[in-house]
């Protein structure tokens, strides 16, 4: 089977390395040339485990990039759909792409279908995609021509092994005749695993992907609600809260983490693109508004901890380990440092940062406001405050004496739980979000 993925961004090109080693012949095709040289010479334009391995491995060897589109059984359309200022997502690369798409498939014979796997509201695929590649290609849907929506659930840091592992594979069909060309080929991909294919209208496929997306938002809001309420309690603690609710199976275990909140490419686009196209509809979803002000107010509850250690941040010397918005990425879009970094330039505090991936990334976006620093010690050094902003595993290699060496004032607010409040204790004082007042030990 031949598939061509159009679209060479993190989805893109996880899914064509992931199915050119399952033995589908892939094609990828990229209107963006500094994307396509970097791809050429075996370097993905993005930061994720394993990808430049496999890069390496399929590129001319089951995958090869492009310059026009060719033959395919199969086309998948993995184009961004950024957002908007109202919160909607952007069409233009979705329909350039389907333009481009449609000019190709005027000139094919046989059944062909067309995916589209990018993230976008419901309707999109109806009443953007199809009408675009219809009149492009002087072909109808339904006839020799399939349309499927199919939504990824990738994660940034484990994309290749969501690929390996999916939960589900959701297939949106216009027709028949499509989907069974898709679950066919997940079948042969996942020949073994076998995971549940969910056959579907091509809205609800669009909705899924969507609902998915707030749902998981949401369970982070609603923990980090707990974990606001249990930080004003003595000897509550969210963590043993979470790990008690988790068992119950209607609950889960998962994605019940309390801290500074979501960040990344997804979950925010997502939820605003949601409540934008609801509102449309003459809908205002408050729990979704809820889920992203929840949210966006995870970082001033950590300013609020220093502040009951340190008073005024006035002039205080401040360092932010972790940038990126989860570890394992150089990502920064939507990343709680960001919000983070503001709100203590606000409070007048001095900042040095460090991540060992995104710092390049930061740097871009604030300059010189604040220090950059090579190492998690050197970013501590002479600082009154401690900010674990992403859970990096080898800041887990600091200890109680390097805070004390390092630091002025050796307080630490910890934001994503990455120690236990028992591995310190006086001169150290450790605050976490979610942590009652009085197992704060060293206080
Ligand atoms: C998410 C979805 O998980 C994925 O299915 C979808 O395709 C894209 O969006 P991603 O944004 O890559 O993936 O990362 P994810 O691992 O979901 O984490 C998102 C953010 O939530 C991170 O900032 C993470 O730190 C935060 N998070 C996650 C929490 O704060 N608590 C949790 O319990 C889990």
């Amino acid at each position: 089977m031949k598939a061509t993925v159009i679209g060479l961004g993190y989805v893109g090109l996880a899914t064509s390395l992931y199915l050119a080693d399952k033995g589908i012949q892939v094609q990828g095709y990229d209107i963006d040339n500094d994307k396509i040289a970097k791809i050429e010479s075996g370097k993905p334009p993005f930061f994720e485990p394993a990808i430049e391995q496999l890069l390496k491995m399929r590129l001319n060897n089951g995958f090869e990039v492009v310059n026009d589109l060719g033959d395919s059984d199969i086309y998948f359309i993995t184009v961004g759909t950024p957002s908007m200022k109202d919160g909607s997502i952007k069409l233009d690369y979705l329909r350039n792409a389907a333009r481009s798409l449609g000019k190709t498939l005027k000139s094919k014979e046989g059944y062909q279908v067309v995916v589209v796997k990018s993230t976008v509201i419901p309707g999109t695929t109806r009443d953007v995609v199809r009408p675009v590649i219809e009149s492009e290609s002087g072909r109808a849907f339904g006839h020799n021509l399939g349309l499927a929506m199919n939504p990824e659930f990738l994660k940034e840091g484990s994309a290749l092994n969501d690929m390996a592992n999916p939960d589900r594979v959701v297939i949106g069909e216009f027709d028949k005749q499509s989907g069974d060309a898709l679950e066919k080929l997940y079948r042969q991909v996942y020949s073994d695993l076998s995971p549940p294919v969910v056959r579907t209208s091509i809205i609800n496929a669009e909705f899924i992907k969507y609902a998915s997306n707030a749902f998981l938002a949401s369970k982070i809001s609603f923990i980090n609600t707990i974990a606001n309420i249990a930080q004003r309690v003595p000897d509550a603690d969210v963590q043993q809260i979470a790990y008690g609710m988790g068992f119950d199976k209607r609950i889960g275990k998962q994605f019940l983490s309390a801290g500074l909140g979501y960040g990344g490419s997804c979950f925010s686009k997502d939820l605003k693109a949601l409540v934008s196209f609801s509102e449309v509809l003459g809908y205002t979803p408050e729990l979704l508004l809820k889920v992203e002000n929840v949210n966006e107010g995870q970082a001033i509850h950590a300013v609020e901890l220093a502040k009951q250690q340190l008073g005024s941040l006035n002039g205080k010397k401040v360092a932010i380990l972790g940038l990126a918005f989860k570890p394992d990425t150089d990502d920064i879009r939507d990343a709680v440092s960001l919000r983070l970094i503001k709100a203590l330039i606000g409070a007048g505090t001095k900042i040095s940062v460090y991540d060992p991936l995104a710092i390049g990334n930061i740097e871009e976006e604030m300059g010189t406001a604040i220090t950059y620093s090579k190492t998690a010690r050197e970013a501590i050094r002479g600082t009154d405050c401690c900010f674990i902003v992403t859970e990096w595993s080898e800041f887990r290699s600091l200890k109680q004496a390097d805070f004390v060496t390092a630091m002025r004032t050796p307080v630490i607010i910890d934001g994503r739980r990455l120690f236990k409040p028992e591995e310190f204790s006086s001169p150290v004082r450790y605050s976490a979000i979610g942590l009652g007042p009085s197992v704060k030990l060293g206080v």
